[in-house]
């Protein structure tokens, strides 16, 4: 399989709306309830850009999977730790593509001098829960009942990743 992880481009934004949101729409993996809109992911792939990381991976030059880095809070002590997330197309899971993501997205934060980085998982997330410790991230805690979404409570657990 010949993946190609690059930068993300406002290009990118309708096949990063196809994968999102499905999940936003019937899981709460994401806290969001509606799916922004084509033009809404381009402006945050701007603002992400301006800061932080947006990387796609691209598979017979569609784009099958992302992850970005943005601030993990805005008070300025905390510049030094970002915020990660990752979302693959079903058809794509479970071939290595977020692995490949994380692969290339870390050491870049390291070289941006991010110290710190946070997975925020809505549990249960098995998959993504063993991605991210496959990348080395470790468990920090859990904020219990944090979400409502589709009509119930969720839970949400923190992983770390020193860089
Ligand atoms: C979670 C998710 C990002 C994983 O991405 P992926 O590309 O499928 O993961 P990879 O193929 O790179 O897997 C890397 C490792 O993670 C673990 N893993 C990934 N998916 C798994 C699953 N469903 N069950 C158990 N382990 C899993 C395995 O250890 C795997 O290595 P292996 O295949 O050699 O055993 C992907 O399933 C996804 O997008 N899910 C829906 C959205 C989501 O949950 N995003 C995360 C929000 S916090």
């Amino acid at each position: 399989m010949a993946i190609e992880i690059r930068s993300a481009t406002t290009g990118d934004a309708g096949a990063i709306q196809r994968i999102y949101a499905p999940f936003v729409l019937a899981t709460a993996i994401s806290f969001e309830d509606q799916p922004p809109s084509i033009d809404e992911i381009a402006g945050r792939i701007v603002s992400i850009l301006k800061t932080h990381l947006w990387l796609v991976a691209v598979d017979g030059g569609e784009v099958c999977g992302y992850v970005y880095a943005s601030a993990h809070r805005e008070r300025a002590a905390y510049r030094y730790s970002a915020d990660t997330t990752v979302y693959i197309s079903p058809e794509a899971q479970r071939r290595g593509v977020g692995h490949a993501l994380y692969a290339e997205l870390l050491p870049r934060l390291k070289q941006r001098n991010i110290h710190m980085a946070f997975a925020g998982i809505a549990l249960p997330n098995p998959g993504s829960v063993a991605l991210h410790e496959s990348v080395g991230f470790t468990p920090v805690g859990i904020y219990s009942e944090v979400g409502f979404k589709l009509g119930r409570w969720h839970d949400v657990g923190w992983w770390q990743r020193m860089l």
